[in-house]
């Protein structure tokens, strides 16, 4: 008989998942954007705007953000695209989209990054922040993402990723006690667990490029941040 602790988010698939990071993130984002920054040292917004000039955007263009959260990837996408352009955000957790709302002018919708609800070949560019290692099918989400750029649009992507050699053994202490540690002080012991746990089962940063490249993307690279903990990765679609 399946019990509680096999339902954690990180230790289920499918539908499962689906409904436990729904759950999850639902009930963190009121502490979300402050957590985030002391995780990450207030690095994030320095990471998003690097990850924007990837897509070389043009004022006037169409950007959209998978699993978009609090919103953190639509302020530098709007700065890029200015207001002529069309900035969108997706996200299946309405309490963190709803925190979205007053940071930024972007069209918001309440849905799943693995069914996206527009057209293909509709944007320039798409970015997921934090998002891919969250999803139920990463096949799907990175299909969606590719359907909906248009030949020649931009993708990028951050997240965590594992790191090598001392600064893999250092993160990975910092991980499994700090980041818990964090989430207890937070009175969200469950949800932080599963930062250092879900890094420890997504794909490496060479496995993301190869799936990148297998969805139709092509100058798939990738560049490692935070002593290799955080990856970016790009591409174009072909
Ligand atoms: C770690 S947060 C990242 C939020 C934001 N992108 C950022 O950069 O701060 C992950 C987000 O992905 C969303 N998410 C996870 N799986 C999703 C899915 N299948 N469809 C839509 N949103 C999803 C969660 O609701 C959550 O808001």
């Amino acid at each position: 008989m399946a019990t509680q602790a096999d339902k954690r988010p990180w230790a289920v698939e499918g539908e499962e998942k689906r409904q436990a990071v729904k759950g999850m993130f639902s009930e963190i984002a009121p502490t979300y954007d402050l957590l985030n920054s002391l995780m990450s040292c207030r690095m994030h917004r320095r990471w998003r705007s690097a990850a924007v000039r990837r897509l070389s955007l043009s004022p006037g263009a169409r950007a959209l953000d998978l699993c978009c959260g609090t919103g953190d990837f639509l302020i530098p996408l709007r700065r890029a695209v200015g207001t002529e352009g069309t900035v969108a955000g997706l996200d299946f957790a309405e309490p963190m989209l709803r925190l979205a709302v007053p940071k930024v002018k972007a069209g918001l919708l309440l849905g799943d990054a693995c069914l996206v609800p527009f057209a293909s070949a509709s944007f320039d560019a798409v970015t997921v922040g934090w998002g891919l290692r969250n999803v139920p099918d990463l096949n799907a989400a990175i299909g969606e993402a590719a359907r909906v750029l248009r030949p020649g649009g931009r993708f990028a992507c951050l997240d965590m990723t594992r790191s090598k050699g001392w600064a893999g053994w250092v993160s990975d202490k910092a991980f499994r006690f700090l980041v818990p540690l964090l989430g207890r002080l937070f009175g969200k012991p469950e949800a932080y667990a599963y930062l250092p746990k879900s890094t420890s089962r997504f794909v490496d940063a060479v496995e993301l490029a190869q799936l990148l490249e297998a969805a139709g993307l092509t100058s798939v690279g990738f560049r490692k941040l935070y002593f290799g903990n955080v990856a970016m990765h790009w591409g174009t679609k072909r």
